[in-house]
């Protein structure tokens, strides 16, 4: 029996783990938390709002399943880390901001971080079959796959948040449409795997059925394929190292093809790949710009392709440090969020 605790648990993750849970009598919810939805009942421990660690005190969980969005999902990925609790990783902002101290807590906890987002449940399962030699992370492409910038500059909130593969939280849809979330993957790949970012490759591949490649020094790639249905690597996570049943349909076989990215028109996976290599408080730079220009951009005050703008802006801005301790990092986050308000006032 597996005590579980959930994150973010009203949240698109939250819901979807709360069906692999109930499905699964190994699996028992002791704990969840919100940030600001009514959850009483939904487990014997409940928070909304608050501090994630006070709850995560209490419950003393076997798992904490992290599906918060954004920064506020630091402090539960680092005490998980710090109590050598197994982290199921949804939230890929921590580990984006804080990964070398994220990494170097796991050390000392001497627990398991297993990614739940798809594209690293995926290349994290065909890692295991050997070293790997370079990684190749997958991408729909999202809502505008295909589009120049002339056509998107009167995209409303409403035409991003149509996903064509997935269906998600609102900021992660936004993410997907402007490739930041593979951005954000980019780093969180290179943390979780320790590659280094000229082996990370990133294709398009539309219909999201192959979720993560792994290519080794044989010559041989693995590659991880599957509808696209979160409810699968969610159940991974939390019943890893078993492999339990889903109600996922059996995946219909198909053509598979994959493309380049348009790197000038979806630059926010440049500028991603740009901050992972500086390295230091880039990428929680990056991580808190973006946050803020998701933000601004769902709220109507700014267009779609001002957000590309905006965080290249404040990572220009912003003095980089090197990522020695917690209190920096929240800093760097504050210190770019302060700057990206500069940019839009
Ligand atoms: N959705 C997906 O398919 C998917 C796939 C891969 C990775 N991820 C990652 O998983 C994470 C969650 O994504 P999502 O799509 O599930 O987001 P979502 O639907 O927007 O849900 C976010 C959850 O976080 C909670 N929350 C927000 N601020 C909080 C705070 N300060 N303290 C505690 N809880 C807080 C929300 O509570 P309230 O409802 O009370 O606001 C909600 O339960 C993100 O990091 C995302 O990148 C998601």
């Amino acid at each position: 029996m597996k005590r579980i605790a959930l994150l973010g648990a009203t949240g698109s993750i939250g819901r979807q783990a709360i069906e692999v849970i109930d499905a699964n009598p190994e699996l028992e919810l002791v704990a969840a938390m919100s940030g600001s939805r009514p959850i009483e009942g939904l487990a014997p421990l409940t928070q909304t709002g608050g501090d994630p660690v006070e709850l995560l005190e209490r419950a003393q969980p076997d798992v904490v399943l992290n599906a918060v969005v954004g920064f506020a999902g630091l402090a539960p990925t680092m005490w998980a880390l710090e109590h050598g609790v197994t982290l199921a990783l949804a939230n890929k902002e921590s580990l984006v901001a804080a990964g070398e101290l994220a990494l170097a807590a796991r050390s000392r906890g001497g627990g398991a971080i297993i990614p739940v987002d798809s594209e690293h449940s995926a290349i994290f399962q065909c890692a295991q079959l050997g070293e790997p030699e370079s990684l190749v992370l997958t991408a729909s492409g999202g809502p505008f796959r295909g589009r120049g910038a002339d056509e998107l500059e009167a995209v409303t909130p409403a035409e991003a948040l149509v996903h064509p593969t997935w269906s998600m939280g609102p900021k992660i849809t936004i993410d997907s449409a402007t490739l930041a979330n593979k951005g954000l993957e980019l780093i969180e790949a290179h943390f979780l795997f320790a590659m280094p970012y000229e082996r990370i490759e990133v294709v398009i591949h539309p219909p999201s059925i192959v979720h993560g490649l792994v290519r080794f020094r044989d010559g041989a790639v693995i590659a991880h394929l599957g509808n696209p249905d979160m409810r699968v690597p969610i159940s991974y996570a939390l019943n890893y190292p078993v492999r339990a049943a889903t109600p996922v349909a059996p995946l219909a076989l198909q053509t598979l093809e994959f493309f380049e990215p348009d790197l000038e028109t979806f630059s926010m996976l440049a500028l991603g790949r740009e901050a992972g290599e500086r390295g230091g408080s880039y990428p929680a730079a990056y991580n808190a710009a973006n946050e803020v220009a998701v933000e601004a951009f769902l709220a109507g005050r700014i267009g779609f392709l001002d957000i590309a703008p905006l965080v290249a802006e404040v990572l220009a801005r912003v003095e980089g440090a090197p990522a020695r301790e917690l209190a920096e990092l929240v800093e760097a986050d504050r210190r770019a969020r302060e700057l990206a308000g500069v940019s839009l006032a």
